[in-house]
């Protein structure tokens, strides 16, 4: 089986569809995230804090070489790993691109504790709505790269993964 790679801004439930995803498709499950957060033996917060963004796109794009190196796994990204044309071309080589998407109202209320999203926290600027409204707008075409795309705004993980399954 092709890996198959699910994509999208966060809280589009990327990490709750992909698990669920992997054991219907009897698969491996990576997310890119956690597998980051181990390898580096720090939370992306602190990568953040400590090392800076460039850093941690870095641990992403070396990741992603290697992901993309295998198949037979379902992968759950980062909202912006696909800011690297890089990334974007090895995924497209190794797997199917899902997005999941998600209205700005649901992405509010899927990441409202703060300190886990540096990026958003740091564009906040006290209007955190604004903050996932420009950042959406800023990586809406980047998104459209997918084969695929499901708005997951009303649907649970089950659902996301049964429309997933019948695209597949
Ligand atoms: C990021 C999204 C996060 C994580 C990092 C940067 C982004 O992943 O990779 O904080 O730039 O959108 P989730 O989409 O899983 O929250």
């Amino acid at each position: 089986m092709k890996n198959v790679i699910l994509i999208g801004f966060m809280g589009t439930g990327k990490t709750s569809t992909g698990k669920m995803l992997a054991s219907k498709l009897g698969c491996a499950f990576i997310d890119m995230d956690q597998k980051i957060e181990e390898e580096a033996g720090m939370c992306i917060p602190d990568i953040f804090a400590q090392k800076g963004e460039a850093h941690f796109r870095q641990l992403e794009k070396d990741l992603v070489e290697r992901l993309s190196a295998r198949r037979n796994a379902v992968i759950s990204t980062g909202g912006g790993t696909v800011k690297n044309p890089d990334n974007v071309a090895a995924f497209k080589k190794s797997g199917i691109i899902i997005c999941l998407s998600a209205s700005v109202d649901a992405v509010l209320e899927r990441t409202k504790r703060h300190g886990t999203r540096p990026v958003l926290d740091q564009a906040d600027q006290g209007d955190r709505r604004k903050a996932v409204e420009s950042l959406m707008a800023e990586r809406k075409d980047l998104y459209k790269q997918a084969d695929f795309t499901v708005d997951t705004s009303d649907l649970s993980p089950l659902q996301v993964v049964d429309v997933i399954v019948r695209f597949l």
